[in-house]
């Protein structure tokens, strides 16, 4: 299934690949506006860049050039926290006065009336916020720090009276999951969209840490068919594949398998990451090959991501490009790449939670034809 960064970027990459199908170029960037951060979460797996200095303002200023000159249309800004850089202000203008789009990922426990002000004048797309638990205890047991569900809950009422656009996103993990379902409610209430993250990935660095939080295959699945609006996306899958209006295997996964490409995915083709120590990435997760801004320019590293990334194939022992189960599986060669230092080896919590959605769909499809 692709990946979005947050609701706004589907009918954005929809718009894109519709009217822009077959040609390669940076129409969306992520910006990693630093890697620091005021919480501490156990999962972060932006963890390993804390240290680094971050890219200067002129060099985000520079980059910004280059990718609108190439064709940028819509961009976010995430971290660490991006409202920890004391020059946002500066570069958020920039981007937004360059005509980009822009979205905002944000732990928001820095929201302030002044950043309120800002995107009053120069709206934002969406703020993409996450809420690491229902009760404080649990979203602190994440966080790590006293006092940010103050901060956070107090900042979401900013939100709410301003009327800028934004969603929730919730990690579902070990240690907030017996409050899953007040979160969904939570948010149905708030009516606003809600993005429940069933897969903590491995660090920046490989750390597996984070994955060790992750829920069990069965819970993930689980929530699947208890939870309503996902229950209904997976029968409405059911009913598509009956009707012939989706096939089993997406397709461009198809046709990039069929070819014998690794990565199925908009990695370095139409979609491009910029960490914040100035390095270029094909997308968030794959921080295990970066082409170094500072050693060298765009257009070298667009090519060192095409060779990299878009046109790398895959070996005789690629399981995913024959998976009858795709469909249903947040398949992802870069957490593989991370966890196993092999991008050819699927992680099984994938595996085991897409053949039970499998199932669970074929069922549906069962009680269709029998006109139940
Ligand atoms: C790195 S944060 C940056 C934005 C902001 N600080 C926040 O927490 O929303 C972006 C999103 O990635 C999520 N995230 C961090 N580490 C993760 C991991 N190991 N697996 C899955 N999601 C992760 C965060 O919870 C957050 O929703
Ligand atoms: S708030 Fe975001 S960037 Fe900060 S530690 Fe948590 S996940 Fe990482
Ligand atoms: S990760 Fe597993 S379920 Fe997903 S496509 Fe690969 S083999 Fe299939």
């Amino acid at each position: 299934m692709a990946e979005s960064y947050c609701m706004h970027a589907r009918p954005i990459n929809d718009f894109i690949d519709e009217t822009f199908e077959g040609i390669r170029a940076p129409f969306t960037a992520g910006f990693e506006l630093t890697a620091k951060c005021n919480l501490n979460c156990i999962h972060c797996y932006a963890k390993p860049g804390r240290s680094h200095a971050d890219m200067g303002t002129e060099e985000f200023k520079r980059i910004v050039d280059v990718l609108v000159e190439r064709g940028l249309i819509d961009a976010y800004f995430t971290g660490g926290e991006i409202f920890t850089r004391t020059d946002f202000e500066e570069l958020f203008l920039y981007i937004k006065r360059k005509g980009v789009l822009i979205s905002l990922l944000s732990n928001i426990t820095l929201l302030s009336e002044e950043h309120i002000r800002l995107f009053k004048e120069y709206p934002v797309e969406i703020i993409s916020t996450t809420m690491y638990g229902y009760t404080e205890e649990a979203y602190e047991r994440v966080t790590g720090v006293k006092g940010s569900y103050a901060k956070f809950m107090r900042a979401l009422d900013l939100l709410k009276e301003s009327q800028i656009p934004f969603e929730l996103k919730y990690v579902a993990m070990k240690q907030n999951y017996d409050e899953i379902y007040k979160m969904r409610e939570f948010g149905k209430q708030l009516g606003v969209p809600m993005v429940i993250i069933l897969d903590v990935h491995p660090m920046s660095d490989g750390s597996t840490e984070p994955m060790s939080f992750r829920l069990t295959p069965q819970e993930a699945f689980e929530f699947d068919v208890k939870d309503e609006g996902r229950c209904n996306f997976w029968k409405d899958v059911a009913k598509d594949l009956l009707c012939g209006e989706m096939e089993t295997i997406p397709q461009k996964t198809a046709e990039r398998f069929r070819n014998g490409y690794l990565y199925p995915c908009s990695i370095a083709n139409q979609h491009v990451f910029i960490t914040s120590d100035y390095k270029m990435q094909g997308c968030v997760r794959a921080s295990y090959r970066q082409f170094d801004l500072r050693k060298g320019t765009f257009d070298e590293g667009w090519e060192y991501l095409q060779r990299e990334f878009v046109d790398k194939k895959s070996s005789g022992r690629y399981p995913c490009n024959t998976c009858q189960n795709i469909r249903f599986c947040e398949h992802c060669v870069a957490n593989f790449k991370l966890a196993y230092d092999d991008e050819e080896q699927p992680d099984s919590f994938f595996c085991e939670v897409a053949a039970m959605r499998k199932k669970f769909v074929d069922q549906e499809i069962a009680r269709l034809l029998q006109g139940k």
